[in-house]
């Protein structure tokens, strides 16, 4: 399969920070990579480094088949970048940023007018085309920001947190936008601080921490190292504790996680998913009386907690890795106080110095069972 990106040990400096440490990373062509790391990891720098807008201090890359440094020009060619922050000119329409855009990647006249009402279209932005971009709302305000990226139909489409700040429903839209081109063949490589986006775009993940990086893989290979599914179960009295136990025993993979002050049971299932119902039938015919009942996958979030002991210091996109199956009033006070905690997205759970003020149960798990990479 072709490389659409590659490289090999790149470093930035700025000043005496080393912003990148020696990064290697390789996209095949019509793939997506996933950058994902917390804010400072130096996503962006890397971004800019392969897109031609800074030059590395060490090690080389190359895009589309030619170098970012000697071949600037053909790279460039061959590229869209949507960066992390509105590059479209506020005062400009959509339609008027768009054409600009594409006369400066010389379409023509015709041509740009042409590629910029295809875009419009595509992008769902014909009603508000005549409209200043500085009006549009912040999601209208990527999806001109994509359409910008596509003019000039790049081979290799740069985005830098393309849902950044986006509502549920707006980042599902960009998200389907992506994949659009994916699979016209575009090779993407995409940042994110959202564990669920790069899981739900990428083929393949490299996390990066402090400038290097910490791991990479499919989605799927880097929650293995965290493990399978568990189960964690509430009761609502002391007594049913060793109950709950003794119901629990025979499902689980290894030795239960007991949580007294919290009453909560953690149990790998031996059969993952295939022991779920077992398992309810059995604490439901025994009697125990049982608060929270819930399946846990584990999420990129805890593959990131497992592999730096910290979270992402941000809050999560809105959808979690846990499934609650059923649940009892007390679960779910909890876990509204909990939403509270994390609803305003990049807001939540962070402190002043932007670390993480609040782990989800879910990641505290994770912690105990995480030493066996
Ligand atoms: N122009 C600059 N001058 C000095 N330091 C910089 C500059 N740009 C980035 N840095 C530093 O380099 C490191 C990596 O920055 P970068 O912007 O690549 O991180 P990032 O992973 O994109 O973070 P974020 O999630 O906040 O966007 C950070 O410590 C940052 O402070
Ligand atoms: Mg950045």
């Amino acid at each position: 399969m072709d490389t659409a990106i590659r490289a090999t040990g790149l470093g930035k400096r700025y000043g005496e920070h080393h912003a990148l440490r020696g990064v290697d990373l390789e996209v095949a062509a019509g793939t997506v990579l996933g950058l994902l790391g917390p804010n400072g990891a130096g996503k962006t720098t890397t971004v800019r480094l392969l897109a031609t807008l800074l030059e590395p201090d060490q090690g080389r890359a190359e895009v589309a088949g030619f170098d970012v440094v000697r071949q600037q020009r053909q790279v460039r060619r061959r590229i869209g970048l949507a960066g992390q922050y509105a590059a479209v000119d506020g005062l400009l329409t959509g339609r008027e940023n768009l054409e600009l855009l594409g006369r400066l990647l010389h379409l023509g006249r015709k041509g740009a007018r042409a590629r910029a009402a295809e875009l419009l279209t595509r992008f769902e932005l014909e009603g508000a085309a005549e409209k200043p971009a500085q009006t549009y709302s912040g999601g209208m305000r990527r999806r001109l920001d994509l359409a910008a990226a596509l003019i000039g139909r790049p081979e290799v489409l740069f985005l830098d947190e393309p849902t950044t700040g986006l509502d549920p429903a707006s980042r599902l839209v960009l998200w389907e936008m992506v994949r659009e081109q994916v699979a016209q063949g575009v090779t993407v490589l995409l940042t994110t601080q959202y564990l669920e986006e790069a899981d739900f775009l990428a083929d393949r993940i490299l996390v990066i921490d402090t400038g290097q990086v910490i791991a990479e893989g499919t989605p799927d290979e880097l929650k293995r190292k965290v493990g399978e599914e568990w189960l964690e179960v509430g009761v609502s009295t002391d007594a049913a504790l060793p109950q709950a136990l003794a119901v629990l025993a025979p499902v689980a993979a290894a030795q239960p996680e007991v949580d007294r002050t919290g009453r909560r049971i953690t149990v790998q299932l031996a059969d993952g998913i295939g022991t779920i119902a077992a398992a309810a039938v059995a604490l439901e015919s025994a009697g125990v009386p049982v608060t929270d009942f819930a399946l846990r996958r584990p999420s990129l979030d805890d593959v990131f907690f497992h592999l730096t002991g910290r979270g992402t210091q941000v809050g999560r996109a809105p959808e979690e890795g846990a499934q609650p199956l059923a649940q009892g009033p007390e679960g779910e006070a909890e876990r509204d106080e909990k939403a509270e905690k994390a609803a305003p997205g990049e807001k939540a759970g962070r402190t002043e110095n932007g670390e993480k003020a609040e782990r989800e149960p879910v990641a505290a798990a994770t912690a105990r069972t995480g030493d066996e990479q």
